[in-house]
């Protein structure tokens, strides 16, 4: 597993954006081969979306021969809601790129057959030829999507119940309301993400703190279903300092001098051929 970590969120969002826009060039996709990617909500991808969008208006990158698969999805609240994982996916990033509508894939909350519903998101993800890149983020409980702790780590798409410290974590966005806070989502499972040819995770703040020090620093644990990214051959982590007050020292100095070259904002770019 690669730990990259980055002096703040701003330049752990800019690292992310950088490489996924890189990995995307790289590999030239066409229709026939679409570049296929696996998105998160939440507030920490948010930072990356920023910058996506600017590397698309400044012409530096395409969507149109991206295909895209999102996470997760609330159960139970309208397609249009203001807090539904659609309505922020819109919102906050293919609004303002230029993907294709029937690529950008959300599972649907209110499908009336959720098995066959989640049974059809795995096959169009394998139609597709699987995902290169699934981009994720945890919730404070090392929660992955919404695998909440306890989940299979062999899990597939599913539906899933919300714990309480996810609702209570997510009640922000719903009026500080918990009971407003769905408590079922879809969502993929652990075995969907850790089938893509990559994983990158995004880390920050410290109230992630003992997520990441369990996901770096402990066993494979489906109490804290991120630790299944030790077990990925291309697994990555891009945290901010915050988030590592958990770690130990030689961990971090480990990660940190391992990674050097990463730090330096020139080498983003370079580094990011780099395995
Ligand atoms: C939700 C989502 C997760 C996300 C997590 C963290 O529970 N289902 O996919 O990673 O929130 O959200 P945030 O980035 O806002 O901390």
């Amino acid at each position: 597993m690669r730990l990259i970590i980055q002096d703040n969120y701003e330049l752990a969002a800019q690292w992310v954006a950088n490489y996924i826009a890189r990995k995307i060039i790289l590999a030239n996709p066409t229709p026939a081969k679409p570049f296929v990617l696996g998105l998160p909500t939440g507030s920490s991808p948010l930072g990356i979306y920023r910058n996506l969008i600017n590397l698309h208006k400044a012409g530096k990158i395409s969507f149109q021969n991206v295909v895209t698969f999102n996470m997760d999805e609330y159960v139970g609240i309208p397609k249009d809601h203001p807090q539904s994982y659609y309505t922020f996916m819109w919102e906050n990033f293919f609004g303002h790129i230029d993907i294709k509508p029937e690529n950008a894939n959300i599972l649907n909350g209110n499908a009336p057959d959720i098995k066959a519903e989640c049974q059809a998101y795995e096959d169009k993800i394998k139609a597709v030829g699987g995902i290169d890149l699934f981009l994720g983020g945890i919730g404070p409980d090392g929660h992955l999507a919404f695998n909440e702790p306890g989940s299979s780590l062999a899990s597939r798409t599913r539906d899933k119940e919300l714990n309480y410290d996810t609702k209570v974590a997510n009640s922000r966005f719903f009026d500080n309301d918990i009971s407003k806070v769905p408590s079922s989502s879809l969502t993929v499972g652990i075995a969907t993400v850790m089938d893509a040819k990559e994983v990158v995770i995004i880390v920050n703040g410290y109230n992630k703190a003992r997520a990441l020090q369990h996901a770096v620093e402990e066993g494979v644990n489906h109490m804290w279903t991120i630790s299944a990214l030790q077990l990925h051959p291309k697994g990555m982590i891009v945290c901010d300092e915050p988030a590592t007050y958990e770690l130990k020292v030689g961990t971090y100095k480990h990660f940190k001098s391992i990674e050097e070259n990463n730090l330096n904002p020139d080498n983003l770019l370079i580094s990011n051929l780099v395995w």
